[in-house]
């Protein structure tokens, strides 16, 4: 189906081309939700922009394209405001016909793309040995929320695990463990990922003081580069050490990530300073070769180096991108790659874009986007630390958000006088505690810092997982207390919208696809997080405002149906956050 807003710009263009002729058939048409719903739903606001070229006064262009509109089907007769902005109020008959197609289809009426993209979203990237921190946690539930959204609209959808499992750090530990506790490099299971962050942090101090040391490991990792058995095996254990744990907050949260990390790269680094040589990119500054940068430059204003191979030969992060970006490209076949990282790392991404396109790897029809993100702080304003002023381990603060949504649940069943099984409550504690923390973090603007505090997210009120899933929670109990099956109302339902509250859930209603056309297109997921949250209030609203089990047909059926409609967006938009419903809480 054509959303309402895709098929007024259509009329819209239409009528431009018939009152003005085809040089108007691409102007932007300039249709938006109205700013204030006294005037009505949308308004197209192109008669002010046309002033120059028609060389004549707004409101007289906005009679001419009226005169050429067929909304009848759609619209109310137009009406002209203000200095030429058209008006536009939709007609009950079309909400109705809308929402009955919505009823009658399981993807509520939203088509697949057609073609589809073959995209990659490169997202939650975890260290190994290091610990998975909440920058990581919240790349994994941004980008996981990315990738459901486009797969959803039927993109080809490759999510990709960037891991940092190459590099210095393992010439370090391995080198430390050897000394200290040698059986972690050949036995498997020997660790747990604390240990392992523990030796890396121990390992770490020893490299920073001791030159003999930081000696012993720089040659660990040119054997380990250079494919020496013993080394292989002992960075493969560490890996999968820390594969493991990260695996278990994955299955938590369900997220799905196939993992290429920075050592699937090796392979093709020497290739890539090669061809930047080729291309005569390359400069040897200081034995270390690299390409200046444009628009990058030191306090002198001297263009900054992006180094491609170090004087010892080792190569950077950059590289292992630059290379990552070609395979996407030329093997994988994206022309869409979206990385989900924290802000800090716009300009690595900035610079390696820019020496891929001055080689000439990216085709005119690739995008490249950055998916920044703030930081998360404490309650206190400072960044997130434990009450030991430590750095909170996010298998910890996962555990915490379900022990407090537990609480919560069974002081609320308490209050209510409700007895539950305990793994009703178990249950429930576990999919309010992990939807709670994602919602959080999705909620707000990404690009903000933002605060992490158990109460606020946790909350029945406001715009929180728990308010959301409470919504749908009260729609299923409509039906259990009317011994209401929604498979059975049928989809051959007549809705008849009568009062003010319905006519404005009905228009929210029809507006899921237009708001994920934009967050797919912007990446920002809180805009679909307040359409739910908006969506909960107006059914609340309707619902203190109609009564529903008890009213007479047909506005009993029509109305059974809008809390049908409601519940079902509910539960696709709270998935397309991967946050799954709950029938009781
Ligand atoms: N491992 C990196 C980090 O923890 C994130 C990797 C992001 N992806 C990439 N292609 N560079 O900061």
């Amino acid at each position: 189906m054509t959303s309402t807003v895709e098929l007024l710009k259509i009329k819209f263009n239409q009528a431009l081309v018939a009152a003005f002729g085809e040089d108007f058939a691409t102007t932007d048409p300039m249709v938006v939700e109205a700013t204030n719903p006294k005037f009505g739903d949308y308004q197209c606001n192109v008669a002010m922009s046309l002033t120059k070229p028609l060389k004549s006064n707004p409101r007289a262009i906005a009679t001419q394209i009226i005169n050429h509109l067929s909304l009848d089907e759609i619209c109310e007769p137009p009406e002209i405001a203000g200095p030429g902005f058209i008006n536009l109020r939709l007609k009950i008959d079309y909400l109705q016909t809308q929402l009955q197609k919505m009823l009658g289809d399981e993807r509520l009426n939203i088509p697949q793309v057609n073609p589809p993209q073959r995209m990659i979203v490169d997202f939650s990237s975890p260290n190994i040995a290091k610990e998975m921190h909440v920058g990581h946690l919240r790349s994994t539930i941004i980008g996981d929320c990315i990738a459901r959204i486009l797969e959803f609209q039927g993109h080809d959808v490759l999510r990709l695990n960037h891991v940092g499992d190459w590099g210095t750090q393992f010439g370090m530990l391995i080198t430390y463990l050897k000394e200290v506790y040698p059986d972690a490099l050949t036995t498997a299971n020997a660790l747990d990922l604390g240990d392992l962050v523990e030796f890396y942090r121990q390992a770490k101090v020893r490299f920073d003081q001791d030159e003999t040391f930081k000696e012993t490991a720089r040659q660990e990792v040119v054997k380990l580069q250079a494919g020496a058995e013993d080394s292989r095996r002992a960075w493969q254990l560490l890996c999968e050490q820390s594969r493991r744990e990260f695996q278990l907050i994955y299955d938590d949260l369900d997220i799905q990530l196939t993992e290429r990390g920075e050592s699937f790269y090796n392979q093709f680094l020497p290739q890539i300073v090669e061809e930047l040589e080729k291309i005569g990119l390359l400069v040897e500054d200081q034995g270390a070769k690299c390409v200046f940068l444009e628009g990058f430059t030191n306090k002198e204003g001297e263009p900054l180096p992006l180094i491609v191979q170090k004087t010892d030969g080792g190569y950077n992060y950059a590289t292992t991108d630059l290379a990552a970006l070609r395979h996407r490209i030329e093997t994988e076949k994206a022309t869409r790659i979206i990385y989900v990282t924290d802000a800090g790392q716009s300009n690595h991404f900035m610079q390696v874009w820019q020496v891929a396109k001055r080689a000439g790897w990216i085709p005119e029809n690739v995008e490249l986007v950055h998916v920044p993100f703030g930081v998360v702080k404490g309650e206190d304003g400072k960044k997130l630390k434990t009450r030991s002023g430590e750095t909170v381990r996010l298998r910890e603060l996962l555990d915490e958000a379900v022990n407090y949504a537990k609480t919560d649940l069974e002081t609320r069943l308490k209050a209510e006088e409700r007895t539950e099984t305990e793994a009703f409550i178990d249950q429930v504690a576990k999919v309010v505690g992990l939807s709670a923390v994602k919602y959080a973090d999705l909620s707000q603007n990404r690009t903000s810092d933002y605060i992490f505090s158990f109460d606020k997210m946790l909350s029945l009120q406001g715009n929180t997982a728990p308010y959301l899933l409470y919504a749908y929670v009260r729609i299923q109990g409509i039906s259990r207390k009317g011994n209401i099956d929604w498979q059975q109302l049928g989809t051959d339902i007549k809705i008849v919208l009568e009062a003010e509250v319905e006519c404005v859930l009905a228009k929210h209603l029809l507006q899921l696809q237009d708001v994920l056309e934009e967050v797919a297109h912007d990446l920002f997921p809180n805009r679909l997080c307040q359409y739910l949250f908006e969506l909960s209030q107006k059914f609340n609203q309707f619902y203190e405002q109609c009564s529903v089990v008890k009213a007479e047909e047909p506005q009993r059926t029509s109305r059974l149906a809008l809390c049908d409609l409601t519940a079902r967006t509910l539960k696709l938009g709270l998935s397309l956050l991967g946050i799954p419903v709950v029938e009781r809480m």
